[in-house]
């Protein structure tokens, strides 16, 4: 699918790879809709300077499913072409260790949120015969890690959803894209060292969230179902998938309980 004059809705806008991927859409002079939680004059004139057609926020917390409604409510005049359910949180740790109130509040956000604007945005796709929806899945949904048990689901029911839904929808004009993200050097990326580090040493290898939002351009314009990882990460997405017992090899030496 092109991406120039196509209405573009990216959650998570406010930065990493969101942020990424719309400074990109603006320079192929696309029409984005950000979601974030706070409106950023500087990001959008930034867009605007870039080369976005146009540029509308719609302020919107996903952590609710009334915050998901109010902004569907809002979205009811606009042809949405190309949805980026990218918004997402991370939970890690010990699974008895991790605070409730946050593994309700990722899942909400990571599943819940993503499942609910594609219900929503999808009617209109199919009756216009076009679209796309891209769903930011994580190496989490195969590669499975002690420490990662709450995010790690989170993401294989991305993961799943995705897949299930591109079945669906063969033949309807409207096409999915699942990502199955590597390390991207964004606040996530961080967070990840805050939480495992305890109990696991993690894989440090990230590249830069421009050039992930490249990869996902070239997705989009080739129409690819699946972005995986190449480098040392797709090598370890390979054993995780098809040699498992490695893997658990691989991963037990790295993890400690106390
Ligand atoms: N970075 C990685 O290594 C990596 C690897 C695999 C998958 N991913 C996935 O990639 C996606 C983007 O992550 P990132 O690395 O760019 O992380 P990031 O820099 O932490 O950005 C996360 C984005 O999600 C938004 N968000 C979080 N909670 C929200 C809520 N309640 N309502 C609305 N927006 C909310 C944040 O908005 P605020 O500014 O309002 O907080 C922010 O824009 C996520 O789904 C993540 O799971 C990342």
């Amino acid at each position: 699918m092109e991406i120039a004059n196509r209405h573009i809705l990216i959650t998570g806008a406010s930065r990493g790879i969101g942020k990424a991927f719309a400074k990109m859409c603006a320079e192929d002079k696309a029409n984005l809709h950000l979601v974030m939680r706070q409106s950023d004059d500087n990001l959008v004139k930034e867009l605007q300077t870039a080369g976005a057609k146009s540029v509308s926020v719609w302020e919107s917390d996903l952590s609710t499913r009334q915050g998901v409604d109010a902004l569907l409510n809002n979205l009811k005049e606009t042809p949405i072409d190309i949805l980026f359910n990218n918004a997402g949180m991370l939970t890690g740790g010990l699974i008895e260790e991790q605070p409730l109130d946050d593994i309700y509040k990722m899942f909400q956000v990571n599943v819940n949120a993503l499942v609910h604007l594609t219900h929503g945005l999808l009617p209109g796709m199919l009756e216009r015969k076009r679209g796309k929806i891209i769903n930011n899945s994580s190496v989490s949904a195969y590669m499975h890690f002690p420490c990662a048990s709450t995010y790690a689901a989170s993401k294989a029911a991305v993961m799943a959803f995705t897949d299930c839904i591109r079945m669906e929808l063969k033949d309807t004009g409207v096409t999915t894209l699942l990502l199955v993200t590597p390390g991207i050097k964004t606040r996530m990326f961080d967070e990840i060292e805050t939480l495992y580090s305890k109990n696991f040493v993690i894989p440090t290898e990230s590249i830069s969230p421009a050039k992930y939002a490249q990869m996902i351009r070239e997705a989009i314009l080739h129409d690819i179902e699946v972005l995986e990882p190449s480098g040392l990460t797709g090598v370890g997405l390979k054993i995780a998938k098809f040699a498992k017992p490695l893997f658990d090899i691989e991963v037990g030496r790295r993890f400690k309980r106390n």
